[in-house]
């Protein structure tokens, strides 16, 4: 594992908390400001609220602003909640969501060369260097993901193979004649590339890859053992979301693998009752809120992101840090009355060998009440008379800790779907209302 010499990271990455929070109070006034004084929307939003961007005296005012939510987003589709004239807009990305219009969002010069900064950082914080070869497996185009590394990677110093999601026969070729260093992929398609190489009678764990930076979806601490058994890598988390700016708003460090720091210098977290909207007490678990500190085109006030987290003090570098991603408060279900997440369920799949960490859970409603099904792949090595015991015990470790009565199908491998990016991990097959 490589660690980074203080001379590699950017003055900002080690400064003082004083010296962070003066620039960050400096940047987040001025990007109310100009919220204000150029988009219709937070003009509208401030009045209604009372507030004036005048009235940030403290980083704790923030609070006292509006939140901005997706819906807002959709409701100003596509160009209207821009903080600049569509000219100076350099790029577009979408985001399209399981209903309705997409969400858009868009780039000044000046805000490609920001994502382009933190993502090296986030690739130099996962132990990637200059000169170090870099597949980048997110899908190009209205994703974030593709770009975002790809712009990353190149700035950092790196040579990039601009592979894109799927053609997984592909993958597994160029990975072994270009001999990248990274991967940068989601982790339910690192474990498909993962398939394919052992169907090609290629060795995971012989590969040149040394680092997978894997996000865009959730995914367990149980999940990154799992890969770097088999893969002899070191599995690094990186989080992101379009509206705030694509992937490289919060990255774990190789050296500590505990949490993700956000990126504080250019995006600022708050932690709130996803109920009430209220701020909660530092290391309280709740919605994760971001304002972006530096973007131009797309300046973000108290944005809902919908995920579940909680902050933690700061350790690799000088800014907080946040526990890794449990799921998104749309992603829980709710089965007769006990919340369940997907990652929860993820967790218990992966204590047993016997089954493989190929899973989606269904909901559906036969009657009046809503039922759970887990569909979860046996392991190919397993015979299916251990695949079925080890789905008995699961099924029973569902109900002693997640308290829930789930009914357990164990498949055959490849029997579910693959995904070339986020895998769909929830199929809800209830009536439509
Ligand atoms: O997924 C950006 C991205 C690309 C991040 C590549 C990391 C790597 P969206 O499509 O807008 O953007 O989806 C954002 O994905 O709100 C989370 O719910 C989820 N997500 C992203 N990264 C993680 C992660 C990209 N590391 C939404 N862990 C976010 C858990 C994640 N969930």
């Amino acid at each position: 594992m490589k660690q980074p010499a203080p001379a590699d990271l950017e003055p900002i990455e080690t400064a003082s908390r004083d010296e962070l929070q003066a620039l960050q109070l400096e940047r987040m006034r001025s990007t109310l400001r100009r919220a204000y004084d150029c988009v219709a929307h937070y003009r509208a939003a401030f009045d209604s609220a009372g507030v004036n961007p005048d009235d940030l005296r403290t980083l704790a005012d923030l609070r006292k602003f509006p939140f901005t939510s997706k819906t807002d987003l959709r409701d100003h589709y596509p160009f209207s909640m821009f903080a600049v004239p569509r000219e100076q807009v350099v790029r577009i990305h979408a985001s399209s969501g399981t209903t309705g219009r997409p969400t858009v969002v868009g780039y000044t010069r000046n805000d490609i060369e920001t994502w382009a900064t933190v993502m090296a950082r986030s690739i130099r914080a996962a132990g990637g260097r200059p000169g170090d070869i870099v597949h980048v497996a997110y899908g190009y185009g209205l994703f974030t993901g593709g770009l975002g590394a790809h712009y990353g990677a190149e700035k950092l110093g790196c040579t990039v193979i601009p592979m894109s999601g799927g053609m997984t026969e592909r993958q597994v070729q160029l990975i072994a004649d270009f001999k990248p260093d990274i991967i940068m992929v989601t982790p339910s398609y690192m474990l498909a590339i993962v398939e394919e190489m052992e169907r090609q009678g290629i060795d995971a764990k012989k590969t040149s890859l040394k680092i997978g930076i894997f996000g865009a979806e959730p995914w367990t601490p149980a999940m990154r053992e799992a890969i770097e058994s088999k893969l002899d890598m070191d599995a690094i988390d990186i989080y992101g979301l379009s509206e705030i700016i694509g992937p490289g708003v919060a990255q774990e460090c190789v050296e500590t693998k505990d949490g993700l720091t956000i990126w504080e210098d250019h995006f600022y977290p708050e932690i709130v009752d996803p109920r009430t909207g209220e701020v909660l007490p530092e290391g309280e678990k709740g919605e994760l809120v971001f304002t972006t500190l530096t973007k131009e085109a797309l300046p973000m006030i108290r944005y809902r992101t919908r995920d579940l987290t909680r902050l933690l003090p700061p350790t690799a570098r000088s800014m907080r840090r946040m526990e890794k991603i449990t799921g998104r408060s749309d992603d829980m279900l709710i089965i007769r009355g006990v919340n369940v997440f997907p990652t929860q369920v993820e967790e218990l799949i992966l204590r047993d060998i016997a089954l493989a960490p190929h899973y989606q859970l269904e909901i559906t409603r036969p009657k009046s009440l809503d039922e759970l099904t887990i569909l979860v792949e046996c392991a190919a090595a397993a015979t299916s008379a251990e695949g079925d015991a080890a789905g008995a015990k699961l099924a029973h470790w569902i109900k002693n800790t997640i308290g829930v009565t789930a009914e357990v199908r164990v498949v055959q491998s490849g029997a579910i779907e693959r995904s070339t990016g986020k895998a769909r991990r929830v199929v809800d097959k209830r009536p439509k209302a």
